[in-house]
């Protein structure tokens, strides 16, 4: 495996970069808008495919490079599903895989840091985000925080990984970069509390100061989905009410970008094929599936996703590729759901 942890010192920030080989698909994981330069230099450096970039919760002390990311490599950007963020390309929530080619890390739910806060597992190691910090926890009095839930988090879902599980946080001050769960359970003072009313009663009274990048930090991650109004300009989008008076036209062919996991999740538009965002490039060429389905049968391309932005981007990688009839139905699924469309599982 491929793994690179990466600092940010203006914020303290830890961001990482994964793989599973050389040439492979890569994972960045909390990204620094100011250090996507560095993060691009090295997928390059490593001959990786940057794919997806993960923000564990919305950050308040630096902002994220997951928009800067995603507009200069198409990747796909991802959060847990709480995110108040306005739109990511993919929402993960408890239980389910976050995916790369030949890595898969589990997802788990852990708020108290904020009300967004997931963790990332792999065999052998876990991204706390600033749940859980090497010799601290995360602040529980911003952003819907909550040291009750924290302490669930901690107790009943981080520190019941196995002892050697290395830990990797978000953000140190101290230089400390990685630790265990053992380490943490045995030396973080933090969890040397009896219950959960001394935790919370630790918690209640650090009198910490506000972040200082938190009033620009805070709404800008919160506006991180890609501008799509130019792509509605040049009449390539359809509506959620727009795409329902479509439905089984027969000149029609409804593309599914979405994973396997979503689909099977959240239902698909009755008729739709499934050709996943990450396959996209491939498929628009000249004898691609894509590409060949609209060439040999005349049919028009539509579009859809979770939340319209693979989408968006799909119809311009394919209006790009010649495919002049490729459009995308705005806001995805979500739209389409809140529009009465009709799903099938
Ligand atoms: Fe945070």
């Amino acid at each position: 495996m491929i793994f690179r942890q990466l600092f940010d010192q203006a914020s303290g920030t830890y961001s990482y970069l994964l793989a599973s080989r050389r040439g492979g698909e890569a994972l960045v994981i909390d990204p620094v808008l100011e250090k996507v330069d560095r993060y691009l230099q090295l997928v390059k450096e490593l001959d990786l495919k940057l794919v997806k970039a993960l923000d564990t919760h919305l950050h308040a002390d630096h902002v994220t490079g997951l928009g800067a990311l995603r507009d200069r490599t198409h990747c796909i950007t991802v959060m847990g599903e709480r995110t108040k963020a306005d739109v990511v390309s993919m929402r993960l929530g408890d239980g389910d895989q976050l995916t790369i080619e030949g890595l898969a890390l589990e997802v788990i739910y852990t708020p108290g840091h904020t009300d967004d806060s997931y963790s990332f597992v792999m065999p052998d190691r876990v991204f706390t985000g600033d749940t859980l910090l090497i010799r601290g926890t995360g602040r529980t009095d911003l952003q819907n925080g909550d040291p009750r839930a924290e302490y669930e988090s901690i107790f009943g879902r981080l520190l019941k990984l196995p002892d050697a599980t290395l830990v990797y946080p978000a953000h140190d001050y101290k230089g400390d970069t990685v630790s265990t769960i053992g380490e943490e359970k045995a030396f973080n003072p933090r969890l040397q509390v009896k219950s959960v009313e001394e935790f919370v009663e630790l918690m209640n009274n650090l009198k910490l100061e506000n972040p200082k990048m938190m009033d620009v930090a805070v709404p800008a991650n919160m506006k991180v989905g890609l501008p799509q109004e130019e792509i509605a300009r040049r009449g390539w989008a359809h509506s959620a009410a727009d795409a329902l008076a479509l439905l089984g036209k027969s000149d029609i062919a409804l593309i599914d970008l979405r994973e396997r996991s979503e689909r099977e999740r959240y239902g698909t538009i009755p008729g739709s094929v499934h050709v996943p965002y990450p396959t996209l490039q491939e498929s628009i060429r000249s004898g691609g599936m894509v590409y060949e389905l609209a060439k040999s049968t005349g049919k028009r391309l539509l579009f859809y996703c979770a939340f319209g932005e693979r989408s968006a981007m799909a119809v311009q990688a394919a209006q790009g590729a010649g495919l002049s009839s490729a459009r995308h139905i705005e806001g995805g699924l979500d739209a389409w759901k809140k529009a009465g469309g009709p799903l099938v599982h």
